[in-house]
């Protein structure tokens, strides 16, 4: 059954390479996706080399252990790591039929990315977006071909959760669209067409879920009792969730809300504290189990 919203399927271009933006924890999830569902090459792209070789490293190990738990054959294991590198520089997406940025969520950044992706890429290469708030439209408003550009906002950890958000841009066409839905359904994920509004659908409401959660502790009340509260209500309780997301990709959404929606949304104190601490999230986890960091108890 076609999604809603979807367009024909027989629009949908063959996807024979993909080309992924930045070797970050998001996006060595993806590319980890997108080889065992899509089986094509994939090729990272990072302007930092380090994290570039820990990316594809990631990925390689990843499979690895798949490979371990006998969920891939020591053939499957060979091809599909083959198919799994990094390059500097994105000449390597010369031939790909679709590129996914996930980079740091700035919308400058972003644009500078996908017009370097441009200057490579052919004409019918899909431009795709891993934003956790930003506008599609604007991101593709520099571009030569704005309708190119598709928002995929897949979920952490992405090789479990079952959703994909697909966001068309004012501007992208049918045959973009329809390639993203076709995407997804090869990914086998559940897709939903969401509207090109801040933080879409999914980030808007775990906004208002993650947003009053910290508006609890700003006023108080323990981390601690806030996520006990969830228990059997939620698969993670919130500040555990904040710590999986990262702390500033949170307060990132948090504040994209706020300018958005002003008399919903909460901008809280304790958050942008432990963001510009540096630290990862509110429980440390070096122990193997989680235990409320007293570091970061101290900022709260
Ligand atoms: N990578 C791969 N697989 C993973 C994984 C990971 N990081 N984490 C868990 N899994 C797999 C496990 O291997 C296991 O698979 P199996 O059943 O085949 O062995 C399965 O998931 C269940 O894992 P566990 O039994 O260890 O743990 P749980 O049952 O507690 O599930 C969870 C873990 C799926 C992460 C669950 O806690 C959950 O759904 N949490 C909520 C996550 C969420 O809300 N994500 C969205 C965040 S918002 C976002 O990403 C948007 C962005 O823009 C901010």
């Amino acid at each position: 059954k076609r999604p809603a919203g979807a367009p024909d399927r027989s629009l949908a271009r063959t996807v024979t390479k993909v080309g992924i933006v930045g070797a970050g924890l998001m996006a060595g999830q993806l590319a980890l996706l997108v080889v065992q569902r899509l089986q094509v090459p994939v090729v990272l792209t990072d302007v930092d080399e380090a994290r570039l070789a820990q990316g594809v490293g990631y990925v390689h190990a990843e499979l690895e252990k798949l490979a371990g738990k006998g969920r891939l054959s020591p053939d499957r294991l060979r091809r599909l790591s083959r198919l799994v590198t990094g390059s500097v520089d994105k000449a390597g997406f010369a031939d790909a039929d679709l590129v996914i940025e996930a980079v740091f969520e700035e919308m400058a950044v972003k644009q500078q990315v996908f017009a370097e992706v441009e200057a490579v890429v052919g004409a019918e290469c899909v431009l795709a977006t891993n934003t956790s708030s930003l506008s599609v439209t604007e991101m593709g408003s520099r571009l030569q071909h704005p309708e190119r550009v598709v928002g995929l906002h897949f979920f952490n950890p992405v090789a479990v959760m079952p959703l994909l958000e697909v966001i068309p841009g004012e501007h992208t066409d049918e045959a973009t669209l329809a390639t993203a839905f076709a995407v997804g359904a090869s990914l086998r994920k559940t897709c939903i067409r969401a509207a090109d509004r801040p933080s879409f659908v999914v980030n808007r409401l775990l906004g208002r879920f993650m947003g009053e959660a910290a508006r609890i502790v700003d006023e108080g009340t323990p981390i601690e009792v806030v996520d006990r509260a969830f228990a059997g209500l939620a698969p993670m309780p919130p500040f555990v969730l904040i710590g999986l997301v990262g702390p500033a990709i949170a307060l990132h959404n948090g504040e994209t809300l706020v300018r958005a929606f002003p008399d919903r949304f909460w901008a809280s104190p304790t958050l942008k504290r432990v963001v510009e601490s540096g630290r990862r999230g509110f429980y440390d986890l070096s122990s193997g189990r989680p235990v409320l960091d007293p570091e970061v108890l101290e900022l709260v």
